[in-house]
This record gives C-alpha cells, structure tokens and sequence, in this order.
C-alpha cells in the first residue's frame, strides 16, 4: 500500500486578474483578464502530492457556500480522503486574490475565510488520520495554534513533520525543533532568520542558523536560483530546471509536493528535492494553481536533467 501523506491546512478559491503590471498607491488599473480557480497552500500540496502518486489525505475547513463546494470537489477528483474537511456554517470558504504580471510573476491578497475556523479541535477530532499517514505537511495559512496542535500530535505518534512556513511569520522555537523537514523561500527563511536571503550563499547561512534551532533538514527554495539544502550531510544547492515562465503562482506547492511524494515513496532528500525541482519546473510553465500542478507521467526525463 502507498505511504499516505497527511495534509493540514488551507483550501481558497483564487480569484486571478491578469494585469499589465502592478497597481501603485491610488491607482485603478484594468485587468486584461480573470480566472476563478481552486486554490490555497494546504490545498495545493495535497493535489500536488496526489498528482505525484501519493495516497494523501486532507484536514481544513471550506465555508457552506458554492466555492467550498468547488474546492472539496476538485480534492475528491484527485481520490484525496476528505472526511477532515469540513464545511463551516454560516462562514464563506477562503478567498486569495492574485495579481498576475505578464512575466509571471505575482502578489496575493488573502482573505483567510473558513480556514480561520481550522481548530486544535479539529486536529483532535481527526486523531486517525495522524496514526495512519507516514508523513504530516503543514503550511501557515491555518491558525498558528492549530498547526502547532497537529505538528505536536505527529511527533506524540512519531511521525515526521514537514513545515512549509508560508505565508511567513516568527515561530515559536519548540515548534522548530519538532520540523524534519522545514522548506522556506527566500523572504520567508529571511523573516524567521534575520539574514537577508538573496542566493545560494546567504540561504546556506539562514539555513545552518535554522537547522541551530532545532529544524532537522532545511530546503531553502530560491526561485529561478533553484534550492539549497542543509542537513547533518552538510550544505549542498540545487539549480532550477531552465523552464518558460508563464505563472509562477504555486511553484513552491509544486515543489513540495514532488519533495513529499518522493520522501515517502522511500527516495533519498536529494532525489526527493529532485522530483520537486522537476514538478515545479511544469507548473510554472501552465496558468494557475492546482490546474498548473503536474502529474508523475509529465516528468518522466526531468528529474536525470539536474545535477
Ligand atoms: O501558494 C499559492 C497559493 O497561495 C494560492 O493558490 C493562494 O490561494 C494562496 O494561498
């Protein structure tokens, strides 16, 4: 049977206006063109770890209306176990607003909806889903305190813990020091560390003072610079696979999810890491979210390509 992953986390429904280029202060732009599409981290990685050939399941919240309807929908099109996800009455589902430029690249407004409303009860409530999964994946579009609950109930039954600590925040150190897996972006490993992280050098700085706190492998991802990786075999860096950027929305779920899929599937950290580079190397060729998000048949000769 296939190690399940267990993902705890955010559903949003993406609200995409294509604009020319960012608006500035107190000014009205036209958008070009717009998409409704599903979204949210928690979401996105539970797809992308599916797409890879993971069993996952789900834990979040959806609002009663017609969007939580689409988005527990497209997870179950995916096969993703759905029980712990569940709709919150009187409440509207998570709304992201995304701002896409012409180069692909973004800026997101969240509107955090019924994922406020994600509790330690809820984590508590779904006790099963933690005994069974071989691996926990959280991101920080949940409240903080329930996160903190799920990441405490994994490492009760030991079960390792990856932590994409998105959207960046400052992190209680007991909460490091219970990540296996903690993958950052540049800003991110930037707010939690104060190094300023803007390439391979500085990331494996951030990186050794994160891994100082507790986390146990730490994967700096770099954009277009690839990742870097630090673990007790040292540092080491990755590049990107050269790729035609289209929507860079979702690179880093992409990533994880290939990263995920691959660690539990039995691969090495870096063959892993290899098979997240691979995934997000697709999705940021395609529009969207999860529409973006690549399955395992797509990479097939992409992962050998990296070094
Ligand atoms: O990581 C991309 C996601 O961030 C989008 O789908 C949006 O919902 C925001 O949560």
């Amino acid at each position: 049977m296939m190690p399940r992953i267990l993902v705890l986390g955010s559903l949003n429904l993406d609200l995409v206006l294509h604009v020319p280029r960012m608006p500035v202060e107190g000014e009205t732009l036209p958008s070009t063109a717009s998409a409704t599409l599903c979204g949210g981290k928690g979401a996105n990685q539970a797809v992308a770890c599916a797409r890879m050939g993971a069993a996952v399941s789900m834990i979040g919240r959806v609002g009663d209306d017609p969007a939580g309807l689409m988005l527990r929908t497209a997870l179950a099109e995916e096969s993703i176990e759905l029980a712990g996800v569940l709709a919150t009455p009187n409440t509207a589902s998570g709304v992201a607003v995304i701002f896409l430029t012409p180069d692909g690249q973004n800026r997101i407004v969240l509107v955090p909806g019924a994922n406020a409303a994600l509790s330690p009860g809820d984590v508590a409530a779904h006790d099963a889903a933690f005994a069974d999964c071989a691996l926990l994946l959280c991101q920080l579009e949940a409240p903080l305190e329930t996160v903190a609950a799920a990441i405490e109930r994994a490492h009760a039954v030991g079960k390792p813990v990856l932590l994409n600590p998105a959207p960046a925040r400052a992190l209680p150190s007991e909460l490091l020091a219970r990540t296996d897996y903690l993958i950052p972006n540049e800003s991110e490993a930037t707010l939690l560390t104060g190094i300023a992280v803007t390439d391979a050098a500085s990331a494996a700085e951030a990186a050794l003072k994160l891994r100082g706190q507790g986390a146990g492998h730490v994967i700096v991802t770099l954009g277009a610079g690839g990742i870097l990786i630090a673990d007790r075999d040292g540092c080491r860096h990755m590049p990107a696979l050269p790729a035609r950027v289209v929507d860079t929305t979702a690179a880093g779920d992409s990533f994880i999810g290939g990263f995920a899929a691959g660690l539990v599937e039995g691969l090495s950290v870096d063959d892993a890491a290899r098979l997240g580079l691979a995934a997000a190397r697709v999705c940021i060729s395609r529009l969207g979210a999860q529409a973006a998000l690549p399955y395992r048949a797509e990479l097939s000769g992409l992962t050998e390509m990296i070094g």
